[in-house]
């Protein structure tokens, strides 16, 4: 059974305003006011998990732990079927530089890997999000939403972020990067594991 949430505060472990902003927008009917991690100074917690529910768990026990609030934290990625499920976890780490994140080294070396393995196409991949909340009494749930999709090249589109122009949802033939923001915002992975996050603690 999925412990309810009873509180009138949520603290979204976030420093992303986009992610926050989204949140506080979905929560407002059930009265919830919800915190930012950049207004409680929290820490940032290593990521050692090798699963996106394992780094979500550690970021959100960290931030109930921290300030005696229920905590909220996500975990995303892309998972590639030809890549046996890599970046997964390692999403953002392969778009690391010295200089900052750089997705397009990382886009390109997912695409450079699968022609390495000459993998048919359709390159099937999937976005993934898991929520997980996090009680101070050390109680959790975890919700994920997945987008299925498929890989193309060359990278096609403008918005978005991260591995998005190179990725077409299932059921559309245009790029997460040729899709309208909020088009996108409501059936991405993300919007999907809040939907069962709200079923899950507020249904
Ligand atoms: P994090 O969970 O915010 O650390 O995100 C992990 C990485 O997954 C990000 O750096 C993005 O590159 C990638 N990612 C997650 N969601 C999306 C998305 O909706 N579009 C494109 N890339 C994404």
């Amino acid at each position: 059974m999925t412990r309810k949430f009873s509180g009138d505060r949520l603290l979204i472990a976030t420093h992303n305003k986009g992610k926050l902003e989204e949140m506080e927008h979905l929560l407002k009917p059930f009265g919830v006011s919800v915190v930012g991690a950049a207004e409680m100074d929290l820490p940032e917690p290593e990521e050692t998990e090798d699963t996106f529910v394992g780094n979500a768990r550690i970021k959100a026990h960290a931030a109930a732990k921290a300030t005696g609030l229920p905590a909220l934290s996500d975990d995303s990625g892309i998972t590639i079927d030809a890549l046996g499920g890599a970046p997964g976890v390692y999403t953002a780490d392969w778009a690391e530089t010295p200089n900052g994140r750089d997705f397009v080294m990382a886009m390109t070396r997912a695409h450079d890997e699968l022609e390495a393995k000459n993998a048919p196409h359709p390159r099937f991949a999937q976005f993934r999000c898991t929520l997980v909340l996090a009680w101070p009494d050390g109680h959790d749930e975890a919700f994920e939403g997945v987008m299925p999709g498929h890989l193309v090249w060359p990278m096609r589109g403008d918005n978005g972020f991260g591995y998005d122009p190179m990725f077409v949802p299932e059921g559309f033939d245009i790029t997460f990067a040729e899709m309208d923001r909020w088009e996108k915002n409501k059936i991405s992975h993300r919007a999907r594991a809040v939907k069962q996050f709200i079923a899950g603690c507020f249904g």
